[in-house]
């Protein structure tokens, strides 16, 4: 398994790589397990950036991205958070889920996403201006909008937005061919699967299987499960706890997998 390995859905690489170039921040939308993550790290191994990754919850304070006064050993000292950290050392800073963070902590990033490119530590009394490598990138699911959570339109209207999904069928596969060891037909029938799945979502209701849950299942496969009892733990049970919907999922499943768990693994 390659952390880097990053199959690419469009032209997300080139939209990066521009707004790189041009000091501009990114904005990542799409449904969980869709890459987003992954491809973040890979833009940062392809533009030699070390990448600092924050989860934002709705505790998330301006402080706990700045840094704070801290008192060690009856001294007071500032110590930077890591969205100071990631300025000054010209990192790419990773906003993960940054609609779960409240408005006033992200205020702080105002200025860092416009033309001042500069953070102003009020605290610390500093101002340090970004230098070329750094770069702000955030991502969040849209399909959790139901939170009652939404970005301000002064905050989304800062970002290149890059907008993305699964995977076409053909690519997926490769996916999990390149994260797990399975034969071809093992990594072409979950796919499909999943894709079946994905298209009666409207149906269930639910947020659709991942390219994630689809690399796990294949791991558990490859690891000796059977298909079925392999997506059953990885795939329909993440899915929704709700027994019809799941008695509905398992019959999707069960047409598109097979029952024999000894042709599954990839011969050496
Ligand atoms: N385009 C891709 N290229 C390579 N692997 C991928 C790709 N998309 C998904 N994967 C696989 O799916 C897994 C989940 O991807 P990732 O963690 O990047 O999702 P995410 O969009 O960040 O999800 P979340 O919103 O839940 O954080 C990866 O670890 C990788 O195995
Ligand atoms: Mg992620």
């Amino acid at each position: 398994m390659n952390d880097d390995l990053y199959f690419s859905n469009g032209n997300e690489v080139q939209l990066f790589e521009w707004a790189f170039a041009q000091h501009m921040p990114v904005m990542l939308t799409g449904p969980t397990g869709c890459g987003k993550t992954r491809f973040v790290e890979h833009m940062g191994h392809l533009l030699s950036r070390p990448v600092i990754t924050i989860s934002c919850h709705d505790d998330l304070t301006s402080a706990d991205l700045v840094g704070r006064f801290m008192v060690t050993g009856g001294d007071v000292i500032w110590t930077d958070g890591p969205l100071t950290m990631a300025v000054k050392s010209g990192a790419i800073c990773y906003l993960d889920e940054v609609v779960e963070a409240r408005h006033d902590s992200l205020a702080i990033l105002h200025s860092l996403t416009d033309h001042r490119r500069t953070l102003y530590l009020d605290r610390a009394n500093e101002t340090i201006k970004a230098p070329e490598g750094f770069m702000l990138v955030c991502s969040y699911n849209p399909a959790y909008r139901s939170s009652l959570k939404e970005l301000k339109p002064s905050f989304r209207q800062r970002f290149v937005t890059v907008p993305m999904d699964y995977l076409p069928a053909e690519r997926e596969v490769e996916v999990l061919l390149a994260e797990a060891q399975v034969d071809r037909a093992v990594a072409e029938r979950l796919v499909e699967c999943a894709g079946t799945i994905r298209s009666a979502d409207d149906v269930f209701h639910f947020e659709p299987p991942s390219t994630r849950v689809l690399v796990a299942a294949a791991r558990f496969i490859a690891a000796g499960a059977g298909e079925m009892e392999a997506v059953e733990a990885c795939i329909l049970a993440p899915l929704s706890s709700d027994g019809a919907i799941h008695e509905g999922l398992r019959e999707i499943a069960a047409a598109h997998l097979s029952t024999s768990s000894d042709i599954s693994r990839r011969t050496p």
